[in-house]
């Protein structure tokens, strides 16, 4: 009949992540989980790593994906994570966060530690035990969530922008390194996104989270990066997105948030 489309499982279009695996780290909330949601709609078996179970085990259920616990900062996690995956095409490294605002004067080692291990020190274990297995895909993926934090400097800010920097290094290192095989490295660095745990973490009250989103009228939101990290991988494979910056339209730079209050 003319105007009805046919989708008859003959001549629908296969879904652009469609007998692919993708790993995608910290999927237990935030941007994490957004990104498995969409790619599972997009047609990938995703794997969702985090060290909160129950709630990956929640998001697959409803879903559809593998919930399997991970610690990105505990080698022997990593090490049973990967060896439980059969194929891996694709690995998005999320998990991160931001855990304190002092000024360097003030600096808290112990938070420098936390911080540097979980954002940089687990994206490198991580990829160290997936990278055999995007290998053996033929057309693998390393896609980097960095930040715009990896950018640039600001004040009480340098726990996690020294952080953000080295996930910013490590993507620009691997491009080089793997220039030559079939993997594909992309950074996607957010500005401004207001998810429900990330600033909770970093500032300890839900009332100094909730300032830092204060009259700007629309933040980005999880969903809107999982957007972009879903159409940097569903790029034809020879195309390369290096590096996406993304801000809400409110966020000029770093420092330029306009308030309406
Ligand atoms: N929100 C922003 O404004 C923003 C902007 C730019 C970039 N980013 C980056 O985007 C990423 C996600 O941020 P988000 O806003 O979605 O924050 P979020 O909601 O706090 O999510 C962080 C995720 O990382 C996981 N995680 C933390 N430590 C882990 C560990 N040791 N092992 C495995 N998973 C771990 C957490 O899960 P468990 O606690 O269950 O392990 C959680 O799922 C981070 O890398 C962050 O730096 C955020």
């Amino acid at each position: 009949m003319p105007g009805v489309a046919d989708l008859s499982p003959s001549t629908a279009r296969p879904l652009p992540g469609s007998g692919r695996t993708a790993v995608v780290t910290g999927a237990s909330s935030g941007i994490g989980a957004a990104t498995a949601e969409r790619l599972a709609a997009e047609g990938f078996d995703v794997v969702l790593g985090a060290r909160r179970l129950d709630r990956l085990e929640a998001l697959a259920e409803r879903t559809g994906g593998r919930a399997l616990q991970l610690d990105v900062t505990d080698p022997a996690s990593v090490e049973a994570f990967a060896a439980a995956l059969p194929r891996v095409d694709v690995l998005v490294n999320n998990a991160g966060g931001a855990f304190d605002t002092n000024p360097v004067a003030d600096a808290d080692l112990d938070s420098w530690a936390r911080t540097y291990d979980v954002n940089v020190l687990g994206t490198v274990r991580l990829t160290k035990a997936l990278l055999p297995a995007l290998r053996a895909s033929g057309a693998g993926d390393l896609l980097f969530v960095g930040s715009t934090a990896g950018l640039v400097s600001y004040e009480g800010g340098a726990s996690y922008t020294a952080a953000k920097h080295g996930v910013h290094t490590l993507a620009g290192t691997l491009r080089l390194e793997l220039v030559a095989e079939p993997v594909r490295v992309i950074e996607i660095a957010p500005g401004m996104v207001r998810t429900e745990e990330f600033s909770l973490n970093r500032l300890g009250s839900q009332e100094k989270a909730d300032a830092v989103y204060r009259g700007v009228r629309e933040p980005l939101v999880a969903e809107d990066v999982a957007d972009c990290i879903a159409w940097a991988l569903t790029r034809p494979h020879h195309v390369n997105v290096d590096l996406l910056v993304v801000r809400p339209r409110a966020q000029a730079a770093q420092h330029k948030v306009h308030r309406e209050d």
